[in-house]
This record gives C-alpha cells, structure tokens and sequence, in this order.
C-alpha cells in the first residue's frame, strides 16, 4: 500500500465506480444475466469495507443507469427485488462499519418497494459517520445537469449571474465532493453518462476484471495506483512540484 513518503497524492475522499461486466461474467459460466448480478452484490459488499477501512469518505456506485431501464422487464425487475432484498439483508452490518448510505437518480421512477428500502436504510443510516455510500439509481450524468438547469431557470435567475457554482449548487448532491478517482470494471473504458459535471478532473482507473470477481485488493490497488499519479490540474510539471514543495 502506498504510504505518504511514496506517494503524490493523498487517499482519495470520494471514489466513484462503474460496476461493469456482470452479464458476461455470467454468461461465461453458462448462467443467466441475473446470476451475475447477485454475485455482483459480493462484490459491492467487499469494496464497501474496503472503502471503509481505508478511510475513504465517499463511495459512489452507479448501480442503474437511466439507460438501464431499455434492458429486458425481467432483468430490471430482477435488479430492483436485488436491490430491496440487498439493502434489507445489509443494513445492520452498514451500521456496524459506520456506512451511512445515500441515493441519486429520478428516484420518483422506482418501484415503490425499491424507495421504501432506500427510504429506510437511509434513515436508519444517517447517524452514521464512517463510510457514505451512495447508490446512483435511475441516474445519468445528462439527466442531472438536465434537472439543474431547470431548476435555475425556475429561480428566474440573470443569465450573467450563473456561474459554475450556481450549476454546481443544483446538482443531486452538492455537499458531496467530486470523486477523485474513477474506477470501470471489465475492460470497457467510457464513462456512459456518469457522473459528467463531477468528474471533469477524476484519474480514470480501468481494469479487466469483471465486476462479480472485484474485491478489496482490486479496489486497494486502485487506489494505491492513484495515489502514484501526477494531477496537474493544467499546470506544467515545474509548476506542480514547485506548489507540492511549497506544501499546496
Ligand atoms: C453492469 O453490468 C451492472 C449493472 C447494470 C447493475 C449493477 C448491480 C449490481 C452489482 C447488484 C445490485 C447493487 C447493489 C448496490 C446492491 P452489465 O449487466 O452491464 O454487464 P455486461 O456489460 O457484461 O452485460
């Protein structure tokens, strides 16, 4: 693991995760999609501790896609009895570690059982000061820059007065910083209407392991590997190390 003598950057507060390849995982095995799904939830389970253990203050996972929704009636009924099912079975051990968990997305377009479950683990969750996990559901990058514009226009706000922390203000969760780091599981690499205003400066971590079989020494690798990585925020490289010796 990186320490502070080795590393550039700091432990990353807010990681943002792409969990990818669940349908081909099973489909390699001769299973159907939703068996990759359930397993999927394992995974969940091990980056969520990690993320905790490691002192990681947000984890953000996008879980369902605005997009999703084109997929198959069985598949995306079997997704959303996941996930009530999920947050009813893990609620204790989530207090246990401290996670409080929070939710982004048209939430009003899920099953009334999936915001029930939500609305629920969220409450019982808010004392909680480890760990914030945050579930993307219904959620798509455009949709929420889509809302934030609406909401501005209905505040009859001058146009000159809009900048980029009147959009950033609107969006579903502006207390939560943007993550800094990225990680995609299964190879594809693209951001598929994630998280777009946030991760304007994110490192990108893409990996080949499918989702189901990524567990806390993959996401402590992703970790690790950022931690090594030069962020210039558009300085040159003379202007960054002269800023890190300066101590900013
Ligand atoms: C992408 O794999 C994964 C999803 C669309 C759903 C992710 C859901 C879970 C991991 C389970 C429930 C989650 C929680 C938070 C309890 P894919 O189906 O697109 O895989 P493919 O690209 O191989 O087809």
């Amino acid at each position: 693991m990186a320490d502070s003598a080795t590393s550039t950057n700091p432990l990353p507060r807010h990681v943002a995760v792409i969990m990818d390849g669940n349908g081909r995982w099973a489909r390699e095995r001769g299973e159907d999609r939703v068996f990759g799904h359930a397993n999927g939830v394992d995974s969940v389970r091990a980056v969520v501790r990690a993320a905790g253990e490691l002192g990681v203050e947000y984890l953000t996972l996008y879980a369902f896609s605005t997009e999703n929704w084109s997929r198959p009636k069985e598949e995306i009924n079997a997704l959303m009895e996941l996930l009530v099912s999920s947050l009813a079975g893990e609620v204790d051990e989530l207090i246990a570690q401290g996670v409080r968990l929070r939710s982004v997305g048209a939430l009003d377009s899920l099953p009334e059982a999936c915001r029930e479950a939500l609305g629920d683990v969220e409450a019982r969750t808010a004392v909680c000061t480890g760990l914030t996990l945050i579930l993307a559901l219904s959620y798509s990058g455009r949709w929420e820059i889509t809302e934030a514009v609406r909401d501005i226009v209905r505040s009859g706000m001058a146009a000159d007065d809009i900048d980029e922390d009147t959009l950033r203000n609107c969006m579903g969760l502006p207390d939560v910083p943007d993550p800094e780091l990225l990680i995609r599981t299964s190879g594809e690499q693209r951001l598929s209407n994630f998280l777009l205003w946030q991760l304007a400066y994110s490192e990108l971590h893409f990996t080949p392991v499918m989702w189901p079989d990524f567990r806390e020494d993959h996401f402590r690798a992703a970790v690790h590997e950022f931690r090594g990585r030069e962020r210039r925020f558009g300085r040159t490289g003379e202007q960054l190390r002269h800023a890190q010796n300066a101590g900013n």
